[in-house]
């Protein structure tokens, strides 16, 4: 799950600039993602996604007993790729409901990214998605996701990189 864990702090860290929306809004009259989506955070966060998941496949390729998860170029980037649209959808939905950038949307904020990167993988490498995530790794998934959510962006408020712990 790296590949797909690391690019929203990465997105926190190095993104900034112009927001994906270019600053407009939707028909409701609330932007259509907000200033809290740009193109150089789901850039340089799905770079960062896949680079992780390149060490992952050299760290594999190293330790070819250790039965380590079988990752490739097209596993990485769909987990990458798919963790940030869900991240980006995830903000869509919540302008929709009113919530202004950063406020907190309860199970939506914790697991968009496991959506987003399980439906790419759906559509783009099912059968890596079926073989690898079993039923008792999908169930820890959905037990770690949240906790390491919570513990990230708790880091991110001390260091100042988010400008709230959740
Ligand atoms: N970020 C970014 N581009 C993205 C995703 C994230 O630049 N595609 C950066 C933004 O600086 C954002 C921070 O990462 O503020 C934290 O991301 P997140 O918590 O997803 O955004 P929020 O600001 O909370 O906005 P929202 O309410 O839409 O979730
Ligand atoms: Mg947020």
């Amino acid at each position: 799950m790296l590949p797909a864990y690391i690019p929203n702090p990465a997105a926190a860290l190095l993104g900034g600039g112009t927001p994906i929306d270019l600053g407009k809004n939707y028909s409701d009259g609330n932007r259509i993602f907000g200033d809290g989506k740009t193109y150089r955070g789901l850039i340089t966060g799905i770079l960062a996604g896949v680079i992780t998941g390149l060490i992952l496949i050299w760290l594999a390729g190293q330790f070819p007993q250790e039965d380590l998860p079988k990752h490739t170029l097209l596993s990485i980037s769909l987990l990458a790729t798919g963790a940030l649209l869900g991240d980006l959808v995830k903000s869509f939905f919540k302008r929709r409901f009113n919530k202004e950038r950063g406020t907190k949307w309860p199970i939506a904020d914790q697991y968009d990214l496991v959506a987003g990167a399980f439906l790419l993988l759906l559509i783009g490498d099912s059968g890596w998605l079926f073989t690898t995530v079993t039923l008792p790794v999908f169930l820890i998934i959905l037990i770690i996701t949240p906790v390491l959510h919570r513990a990230t962006n708790i880091v991110g408020y001390i260091f100042k990189v988010k400008e709230v712990p959740w």
